[in-house]
């Protein structure tokens, strides 16, 4: 998002890999160096986006995963154009939990939808935007296991699916970093939350300057 003076941050990650810990570190930083912070999230992000939150996380039952896609792509298409872009035109910084990589990953990898035709969806939905960066928290699969089921709350949709799933979103998500190392920061998100967070600051300081 070139032509907007703000600047653009998603966390992308699989459940349970810290997004929101790392998320409330950086804001706090950025905050204190004098920046207007947007916190947001895909689904969800807007008042249209609870809706269909609710839909793709609570439904009891199947929804056809061409559905499932497409909400997640309503819900971008309306978060991007009421919050995301006008933040990015007031100057501030958006610093958002998931984006179009988290399709690609969950619904291309996951549901086995076709990965090319998912990342264009999306970006038809949100007329081509893309984040200045992308922060993906890597984390092995056991541990991600351990962590969502020492979190004792009852797991959404996708969070009950299988591991093969979540292997595959896993993997996902590395190929997708390794497409585009210049918009990726890829860290391991086993090491400790001041380490992340530290390497972090210090990626976004360069972005701000
Ligand atoms: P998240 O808000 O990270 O869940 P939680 O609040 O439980 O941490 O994400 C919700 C779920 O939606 C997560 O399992 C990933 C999934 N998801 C997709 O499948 N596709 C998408 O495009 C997005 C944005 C999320």
């Amino acid at each position: 998002m070139t032509s907007d003076r703000g600047v653009w941050i998603t966390l992308e990650g699989g459940d349970g890999s810290g997004k929101t810990t790392q998320a409330d570190l950086l804001a706090e930083w950025l905050t204190g160096t004098g920046r207007t912070v947007v916190r947001t999230r895909e689904p969800g992000g807007s008042e249209v986006g609870q809706l269909i939150r609710d839909i793709v996380l609570h439904h009891r039952g199947d929804i056809a995963p061409r559905a499932e896609a497409l909400l997640y792509a309503a819900d971008r298409a309306h978060h991007v154009s009421t919050v995301v872009r006008p933040a990015l035109a007031r100057g501030e910084v958006v610093l958002q939990d998931r984006y179009l990589d988290s399709s690609v990953a969950y619904q291309g990898a996951g549901r086995v939808l076709d990965a090319a035709e998912i990342r264009n969806l999306s970006l038809w939905a949100a007329e081509g935007a893309l984040p200045d960066l992308t922060i993906l928290l890597d984390l092995d699969q056991d541990e991600a296991r351990k962590r969502l089921d020492s979190a004792d709350k009852p797991f959404d949709r996708l969070e009950a699916e299988k591991s093969e799933f979540h292997s595959r979103v896993r993997e996902a998500f590395l190929a997708l970093a390794a497409d585009e190392p210049d918009r990726f920061l890829v860290l391991d998100a086993a090491a400790s939350p001041e380490r992340i967070a530290d390497s972090i600051r210090t990626r976004v300081r360069s972005l701000l300057d």
